[in-house]
């Protein structure tokens, strides 16, 4: 049932921070560090791995688009996020020494499971990361990590994603105290701090009012823009995706720095442009390619953290996060991003649960 919530999908953005929590406490040992001792990945093993492929569809693919950051800044592995329909026909680099991460809410794509079995094929060690317990994916791939994220019934992913997202993150921890990338001291910092993101993503739903009213003003827009740079990138594909496939307006994402090469030409009087200003590393850097757009007539909508009120002189709307590491800011600023596609689609009076000419789950190749 939806639990009082009047789309499936509402209910399960709030289902976000139980669902993160669950799926990091889960994998934590009596000392309070990440356990993946089912999935042997031990440090042998880990030292023999010189490359990382992440292969998926979609959001899942999104999410492996943040992993990517993670498990190279964290544990200094080459990672290569490919889409699964293309990846099983493109001859991948594959020996022994190369992990293939299948990330897969449903565990049942097709074009998922075949990377998967091609991966297999080539000799790579596989693991999966899934919410479905028994699922083809589970059972085929080498390891596998769940997510706890509970069935997803809307058919835009919301909760798998960020658990996906999770997930990574333990990965790519382990993987640099492992590998030694990482300290004691640097690990169990890092991890404490994954584990007040769902106390952040608290806040930001508390703020959906705001939401609801931004929604309000982009909601007849025929087309628009997501912006972001570094790991503010990775979470406006997802962001924009959202916002096409249950609110049917066309919306593109771009590496900030990179939409004066051409795609600024699109940007008139009035569209819509979601800024993501998370990464306070970037953030300067982020305000004038917001001014950019600004310039050119744009309707700017920020995405920042508290204390960062300087975007107010370029932003027609702001949407501000609680102090967070530039490494998670994505995970609780995305939050927005699937409450504006949620409302948007909701007063356009459409099926949010289940957009059109979609399925939950892709059997087909
Ligand atoms: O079940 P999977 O994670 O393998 O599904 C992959 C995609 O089909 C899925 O994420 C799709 O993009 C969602 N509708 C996005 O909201």
């Amino acid at each position: 049932t939806k639990g009082g919530y009047p789309h499936f999908m509402l209910k399960e953005i709030h289902e976000q921070p139980k669902g993160i929590q669950e799926t990091i406490l889960r994998r934590l040992d009596a000392d309070g560090l990440v356990r993946f001792d089912d999935i042997r990945l031990s440090k042998e093993d880990l030292a023999e791995i010189d490359k990382i492929y992440i292969v998926a569809c979609g959001t899942a693919y999104h999410a492996g688009l943040v992993g990517k950051k993670a498990i190279e800044k964290m544990a200094r592995i080459k990672v290569d996020v490919e889409i699964a329909s293309e990846f099983r026909y493109d001859n991948p680099f594959i020996d022994s020494k190369t992990l293939v991460i299948i990330v897969s809410q449903s565990g049942e794509t097709l074009d998922t499971l075949a990377a998967l079995r091609e991966a297999k094929r080539k000799g790579a060690r596989t693991l999966a990361i899934t919410n479905v317990m028994g699922s083809s994916i589970a059972r085929e791939a080498e390891h596998v990590i769940y997510t706890w994220a509970g069935p997803e019934i809307a058919v835009a992913s919301t909760k798998a994603y960020t658990t996906q997202i999770a997930c990574l993150f333990m990965l790519a921890l382990d993987m640099g105290y492992k590998r030694g990338v990482l300290d004691l001291a640097a690990y169990r910092e890092i991890l404490e701090k994954l584990k007040g993101i769902p106390e952040k993503i608290k806040a930001v739903l508390k703020n959906d009012l705001q939401v609801q009213k931004i929604a309000g003003k982009i909601k007849d827009a025929a087309h628009g823009f997501y912006i972001g740079r570094g790991m503010d990138y990775s979470i406006a594909v997802e962001g924009s995706l959202k916002m096409k496939e249950i609110s049917y307006v066309h919306t593109e994402a771009f590496p900030s720095g990179e939409l004066k090469h051409g795609t600024i030409a699109l940007i008139e009087d009035g569209t819509p442009v979601i800024a993501l200003a998370t990464q306070q590393s970037l953030f300067e850097k982020s305000i004038s390619n917001m001014k950019e757009v600004k310039a050119r007539g744009a309707y700017v909508i920020g995405v920042t953290l508290e204390g960062n009120e300087l975007i107010e002189e370029v932003a027609d709307d702001v949407l501000y996060i609680p102090k967070v590491d530039d490494m998670f800011a994505g995970l609780v600023g995305v939050v927005y991003l699937q409450l504006l596609a949620y409302h948007v689609s909701v007063m356009k009076g459409l099926d949010v649960d289940k957009p059109r000419n979609l399925a939950k789950s892709v059997t087909v190749e």
